[in-house]
């Protein structure tokens, strides 16, 4: 029971004394009890179960029709897990590392938010709405702009919705309408922004918009290169100033993603973003940063803060493992009354959820450079670093920072890594690609639910499939 309590009017009305009733709690704790029990089943990888593989395979092919293009994995949850371990319908229990890409935080059936969704259970709506909030969504804007204000940055409002994209059209108007009629946008080459129309045009990926018109004027500006700071520096700072040269006043916003994910799992560097935000802020440009993949999952909560952006930012998204993604922005972005609006800003079960997880993220001691996190982080740098070690050709990095993990297979092809990542998925591990050529093997493991014994397990598997797939790669010998 999160967000009542605390509540002005909570006390003495009916939908608390519902909470309150010992009926409602025995049921909880019964509930939550069995779950308990039939997750302690699993304590590790297991196979599918024999005469489950062709009704599986035909739920999947009926998935797979239904939707108009196969799954990238054979994944169909059974709905149940335990931490890093989730259960299959085919009966086999397997690793989860990226975790609905960067979603489940806590791991499959958290025991706090399994309570939280029992205790969505018994709202009066499933959705909630612009038209039509309840008392936990407004407890969780509160926490979550005392979270984004922490550390000085200046961003009083949030504006709650369903998805990454959405937030980031959610910001992309507010910029645009504050500095019209500048119209252009600045983008990192690589980055990743989502699936709207708009978030296609800013997305740097070609497959990504094939066929579609292009919704907005977008002006690209290189990333950072780990192993040359100075000129990849140097050399986006060029960019930058060429691109606010040639359409002078023409341009709104510049979209950050400070760890690009998608793009390959590449981060920038303090320095990186000071030069160009110092270029942006001369031009008057605002300063968007998409932290629907980095929130939470860095050594600090935003990445504004890890890269120490937090009196600069305009406006920022959140998503992905806050269940419910948000757009905050300064006062003077404010937009004008009819410019966001939406029938969802997300489920009462995913409201409580997000409020859930922020709180134990919050007190769990997941943050800087003595945090769970960075811990997590040099546990598997380490395994990585030492299968490297072992089998020269057939791992390099590792890459990323904090939660988010990658290292490249062999000569990162594309179709390779693809192949390696399936056999890994038969082997009892979850991963994901990220970038392309090269492919970046990526792991974003859930954060909240991860042991040791389980990235060592994790990690034992992978080098086991790393030099089995040697043997058939050629120029990769273990
Ligand atoms: C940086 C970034 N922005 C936006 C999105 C889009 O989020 P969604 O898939 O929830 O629309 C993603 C999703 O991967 C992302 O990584």
């Amino acid at each position: 029971m999160i967000v009542h309590h605390d509540s002005p009017q909570a006390h003495g009305i009916a939908a608390e004394a519902l909470r309150a009733d010992p009926r409602f709690a025995e049921a909880r704790r019964l509930m939550l009890a069995a779950v308990t029990e039939h997750q302690h089943e699993f304590s590790g990888v297991q196979p599918p179960q024999a005469d489950r593989q062709v009704p599986y395979q035909h739920l999947l092919d009926q998935f797979a029709a239904a939707r108009g293009g196969e799954l990238f994995y054979p994944y169909i949850g059974s709905g149940l897990g335990r931490g890093p371990l989730v259960e299959l319908a085919d009966g086999s229990v397997k690793y989860d590392m990226i975790g609905g890409i960067g979603v489940h935080i806590m791991g499959h059936s958290h025991p706090a938010l399994l309570a939280a969704s029992l205790d969505a259970a018994v709202s009066d709506t499933i959705m909630q709405g612009n038209l039509q909030q309840n008392v936990e969504s407004a407890m969780l804007l509160r926490s979550l702009l005392a979270a984004a204000t922490a550390t000085g940055a200046d961003l009083p409002h949030c504006f709650l919705s369903t998805s990454g994209a959405m937030a980031n059209e959610n910001a992309l108007k507010i910029v645009l309408q504050k500095h019209h009629p500048a119209d252009r946008v600045l983008a990192f080459e690589r980055c990743f922004m989502g699936r709207t129309l708009a978030m296609a045009s800013i997305t740097d990926k070609p497959a990504f918009r094939d066929g579609l018109p292009l919704a907005l004027a977008v002006d690209y500006v290189p990333f950072y290169d780990a192993t040359d700071p100075a000129g990849s520096t140097q050399r986006a700072v060029d960019v930058l100033k060429q691109h606010l040269a040639r359409h002078p006043g023409r341009h709104a916003v510049m979209c950050l993603e400070m760890v690009q994910g998608e793009g390959g799992c590449h981060p920038g560097s303090k320095a990186f973003f000071a030069a160009l935000v110092a270029v942006l802020r001369e031009a008057g440009v605002a300063i968007f940063v998409d932290e629907v993949q980095t929130f939470g999952r860095l050594e600090r909560l935003f990445a504004f803060e890890q890269f120490g952006l937090a009196p600069h930012v305009d406006v920022v998204t959140i998503g992905k493992l806050s269940q419910v993604c948000g757009t905050f922005f300064r006062d003077s972005f404010t937009p004008r009354p009819g410019l966001l609006s939406q029938t969802f800003t997300a489920a009462t079960s995913a409201i409580i959820a997000a409020h859930t997880i922020l709180n134990h993220l919050q007190t769990g001691g997941y943050y800087g450079p003595d945090g769970r996190i960075a811990a997590i982080h040099r546990r598997f740098v380490t395994h990585f670093s030492a299968i490297a070690a072992r089998h020269p050709s057939v791992i390099h990095g590792p890459h990323g920072t904090g939660g988010m993990l990658a290292f490249q297979a062999f000569d990162g092809d594309t179709a390779r890594t693809r192949k390696l990542l399936k056999s890994l998925f038969e082997a009892g591990v979850i991963a994901f690609a990220a970038g392309t050529q090269p492919t970046r093997v990526r792991f974003l493991p859930p954060l909240a639910a991860i042991d040791d014994a389980a990235i060592d397990a994790v990690c034992g598997i992978l080098e086991q499939v790393l030099v089995t797939a040697a043997k058939d790669t050629p120029g990769g010998r273990p």
